[in-house]
């Protein structure tokens, strides 16, 4: 029996790919390399580049691999991006989705763990943000997530498909195989760290006038080891019969915009420029995640809780591979 990895060539989903084989167990993956790389995955694991909205690929992976779960990864993950192409967020994340969890269904796969975001609040009300929390996206994205999320609800009372729909803050760090190699990059910590070799002139920061301590926004980055470890104890959790489930996977601390930049000044010992630009429409001034609940319902526990081990595990992978997975 295999676990169907999707987006498994991507930044998160190939380092889930390592802990499950390293785990023991069976993984299979179906990417369509858009985003992803092949070299993320090792050579060993089964690999379909397709997409999951291919329904007669995903019948032929479960034929045969026996699929007894999935974690889907993949998806169009640019809020910009969303915002000036919505037609295609929704094409890929949502019809692709439905297409792939019918597809599972059929073959009688009933537990899935998902890449959902707290990009599904919007803009909060209050903060730490709770999973109660109003959901009420500000972007197609989100609202793409949003979909899937509801989606797997109709489904779990329909056809009893178990769920665990994981709602990532930001996912940032490297493991000494695995890091972020992205074209375009539109995440904070590769680009400051380009900025840093000198590839990027300067990071741009957006907007420093915030109501946050020195006026840039606030995040909550969860390395993306802790953030895997939840998907491997969320699969065991659906296993042993554990009701769908809503969880944020945050370490509940924020971190500014230039607090990143400070601390990758010090783990790198370069200079990084900075360029202040306009803030971006839609960007809220923080965004933490109360934590808890993962701890509780999965037992839980983020390792790294210091941002200085995050960005030094990216730093540690930036220089060992300067040209992403190119090489
Ligand atoms: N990176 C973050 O901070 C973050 C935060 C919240 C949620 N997420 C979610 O986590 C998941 C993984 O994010 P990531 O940062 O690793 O992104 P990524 O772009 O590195 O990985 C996504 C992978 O999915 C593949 N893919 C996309 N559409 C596909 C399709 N239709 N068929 C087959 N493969 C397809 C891409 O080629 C890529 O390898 C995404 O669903 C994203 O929305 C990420």
């Amino acid at each position: 029996m295999a676990v169907l990895v999707t987006g498994g060539a991507g930044y998160i989903g190939s380092v889930c790919v390592d802990l499950l084989r390293h785990g023991g167990q069976e993984v299979v993956v179906l990417d369509n390399l858009y985003r992803g790389h092949r070299a993320a995955i090792d050579a060993s694991v089964p690999f379909y580049e397709g997409r999951i909205g291919d329904r007669a690929l995903v019948a032929r992976i479960a034929r045969e691999h026996k699929l007894e779960a999935c974690i889907h990864f993949a998806a169009l993950a640019y809020v910009g991006e969303s915002v000036q192409q919505p037609d295609r967020y929704f094409a890929n994340n949502v019809e692709q989705g439905i297409a792939l969890f019918d597809e599972l269904l059929k073959a009688g796969v009933r537990r899935v763990v998902f890449s959902s975001t707290c990009a599904t609040y919007g803009e909060p009300q209050r903060v730490p943000i709770a999973e109660d929390h109003p959901q009420s996206p500000t972007n197609p994205y989100g609202w793409g997530k949003y979909f899937i999320e509801r989606i797997l609800e109709s489904y779990d009372q329909a056809y009893g498909l178990k769920f665990a729909a994981l709602r990532y803050f930001n996912a940032a760090g490297a493991t000494a195989r695995c890091g972020e190699d992205h074209e375009p990059e539109t995440h904070l910590i590769p680009n400051v760290l380009s900025a840093a070799v000198g590839k990027l002139p300067f990071v741009s920061v957006f907007g420093n006038t915030y109501p946050t301590p020195d006026g840039t926004p606030i995040r909550d980055y969860i390395h993306i080891a802790d953030l895997n470890r939840a998907h491997l104890l969320a699969l065991d959790y659906l296993r042993g019969g554990g009701e769908s489930c809503f969880l944020n996977l945050g370490t509940g601390s924020g971190f500014s915009v230039m607090e990143v930049i400070e601390t990758s000044r010090r783990v790198t010992g370069r200079d990084i420029k900075v360029k202040i630009e306009p803030p971006r429409a839609g960007d809220p001034s923080r965004l933490v995640a109360q934590a808890d609940k993962a701890r509780l319902v999965l037992g839980w526990q983020p390792e790294y809780t210091e941002l200085e081990a995050i960005i030094q595990s990216a730093w540690d992978w930036y220089q060992a591979h300067p040209h992403g997975y190119a090489q």
